[in-house]
């Protein structure tokens, strides 16, 4: 089902570099609505459950690791086409290959410390955002 929405974190290496509000001002400029909001922080298991998909890839517990390493910011969005759109706004995983202006080219420094997560499909999207946040808390 398409929702027009996609989730977002703002990941521990640009929250720890002071990027929070660069970032949330890419994405409100570039026409996402914040519907939802949370400065919070992931446990090594809550992080293993969030990316149990990956569970199989070499690089696993170190994004595991990473990833409650420290806070975060979760948000889901809404826009037109928010899915793919987001993709193009952050730019590719390793920030050495996304273009120029994209989040991950101005904040991201590897393809672990890459500044952003962003959803890859409507389903995903629904099920990532409903892990931080209750019905109460999505506007
Ligand atoms: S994507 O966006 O799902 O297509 O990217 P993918 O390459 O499949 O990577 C999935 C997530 O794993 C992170 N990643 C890594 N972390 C640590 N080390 C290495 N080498 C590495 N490669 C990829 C990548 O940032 C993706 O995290 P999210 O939070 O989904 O963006």
């Amino acid at each position: 089902m398409k929702t027009n929405r996609t989730f977002t974190m703002i990941k521990p290496d640009a929250v720890a570099n002071g990027h929070i509000g660069a970032i949330l001002d890419h994405i409100t400029k570039a026409g996402f609505k914040i519907v939802a909001l949370k400065y919070t922080a992931l446990s090594a298991q809550k992080a293993g459950e969030f990316y149990a998909v990956h569970s199989e890839r070499g690089f696993y517990a170190d994004l595991v690791s990473f990833m409650s390493s420290g806070p975060i910011v979760a948000a889901i969005l809404e826009k037109d086409n928010a899915i793919a759109d987001f993709r193009t706004l952050i730019g590719a995983t390793d920030p050495s290959k996304a273009d120029k202006g994209t989040i991950r080219n101005l904040f991201a420094k590897s393809i672990e410390a890459n500044a952003v997560h962003g959803s890859d499909s409507d389903e995903n999207a629904e099920i990532e955002g409903s892990f931080f946040f209750s019905a109460f808390e999505k506007f």
